[in-house]
């Protein structure tokens, strides 16, 4: 099996660095959302789905983005039911009032959650002959979504800029992702004070799962030159920014910051791939809805401290990106340091150490989709089995149920 899959990872490895990357263009600043209704109508949209969710509205952020599209005459007909974790029928229902409304284009505002739902409907629309179900994996969407825009709320799932919108499909519990190249947004929007009311959890957990982006695209054997350099700077503008963002949400530097490093971690991510944490944490949020950012912080330090010393030389180098450690320091010392401060990190933030309400009696069935979602897709540091991941979860449960 290992074999195997360091065989099939070798062969992206090639691929990878010389596939037609892009990224969205991007406007930034306090108080650039107001340009998004001059800038859909500038790409030739008339008519827009405003894809959002309940929170948002109660925020006053859906009618605040619908009146400036309506301002430069762009109709909008809105979903804002997404839930975290989007299921295959909420997209489904989206994509009904893009077709009734004859939308041209589409319009993501949210975190993560939104985001995706509005690329899943895009890839239905790209690919109208086939389900949600038969887009699963990667390169499966052959033609151009309409344009679609995102302005992320959160600063934590980079989605804005990677190829991957991830679904869970309510029936079986399975949360997977659709990854390709026309599922990048065409323009994101990165606002900082549509983030400044971000609550301190919400931006903890969100802000936890961009590092988890930067550090797993670091660990990969997938990580070339540019991914690297992306995960070392989202790593040190996280480190610098996410403890002030959660302690004084209106601090806009460090807003600003989260946001550029969610964007850079996930611009990593979609090129280099996650690793073990997503694998386990996305069985997490398909089966029992625990939210994506959380199940990241939980598990990340646990992942790390399971590998061990192969992958000492790598954290000892975002120890030192970090400012974490001294001259004198050990590549061990430094690599220790690192895995310690993003323990302190989460302590901080009252991010617990364990995550409550996993089952026992469903473990043999999220090990064995944590297992395909991983092996071999994920270039992962170390090629792990189902009874090690097994003992991950055991780590991550309450220590009761242990
Ligand atoms: N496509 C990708 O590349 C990618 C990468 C990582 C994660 N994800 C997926 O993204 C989803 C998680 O997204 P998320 O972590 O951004 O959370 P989310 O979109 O689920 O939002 C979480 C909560 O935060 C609220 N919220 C959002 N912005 C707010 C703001 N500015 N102020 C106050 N409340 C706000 C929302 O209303 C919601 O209740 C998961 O499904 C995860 O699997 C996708
Ligand atoms: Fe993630």
């Amino acid at each position: 099996m290992k074999a195997y899959a360091r065989l099939y990872q070798a062969v992206f490895r090639l691929i990878l660095p010389r596939m037609p990357w892009r990224q969205p263009e991007l406007i930034k600043g306090e108080g650039s959302v107001a340009s998004i209704g001059t800038t859909v109508k500038a790409y030739g949209v008339d008519r827009a789905l405003l894809v959002s969710d309940p929170g948002l509205v109660r925020l006053g952020f859906v009618d605040q983005v619908r009146e400036h599209l309506e301002k430069a005459n762009v109709r909008v007909v809105v979903y804002d039911k997404t839930q975290a974790n989007p299921t295959i029928d909420q997209i489904e229902e989206a994509l009904l009032l893009y077709r009734e409304g004859s939308c041209q284009g589409i319009v993501a505002l949210g975190g993560g959650s939104p985001m995706d739902l509005a690329k899943a409907v895009g890839a239905r629309i790209a690919m109208p002959n086939k389900t949600i179900p038969q887009l699963k994996g990667i390169l499966k969407i052959k033609h151009n979504l309409p344009p679609l825009f995102a302005i992320p709320t959160t600063a934590g799932t980079g989605s804005e800029v990677t190829v991957a919108a991830v679904v869970t499909d309510s029936k079986t519990k399975e949360k997977y992702a659709i990854s390709d190249l026309h599922l990048i947004p065409i323009l994101a929007i990165h606002d900082p004070s549509l983030t400044v009311g971000l609550p301190p959890h919400i931006t903890a957990t969100t802000g936890m799962d961009a590092l988890t982006h930067a550090v797993e695209a670091y660990l990969n054997h997938t990580s070339m030159p540019v991914t690297n350099q992306e995960s070392e700077e989202a790593v040190q503008l996280i480190f610098r920014s996410l403890l002030k963002a959660y302690e004084n949400g209106n601090d806009i530097r460090a807003r600003e910051d989260m946001q550029k490093a969610a964007f850079l971690a996930g611009a990593a991510f979609t090129k280099a791939y996650v690793g073990y944490v997503h694998g386990l944490a996305h069985q997490l949020g398909g089966f029992y809805g625990i939210p994506h950012g959380l199940a990241n912080a939980v598990i990340l330090p646990i992942v790390l401290d399971y590998y061990g010393d192969k992958v000492e030389k790598k954290l000892a180098r975002l120890a030192d990106v970090a400012s974490l450690s001294t001259p004198t320091m050990s590549q061990k010392e430094k690599a220790d340091a690192f895995k310690s401060a993003i323990k302190e990190m989460n302590r901080k933030m009252n991010i617990p150490q364990t995550l409550e309400g996993i089952k026992e009696e469903d473990l043999e069935i999220l090990v064995k989709r944590a297992l395909e979602e991983v092996n071999p897709a994920y270039p992962v540091p170390v090629i792990l089995n189902g009874k090690q991941l097994l003992e991950l979860y055991h780590h991550v449960m309450k220590a009761s149920s242990q």
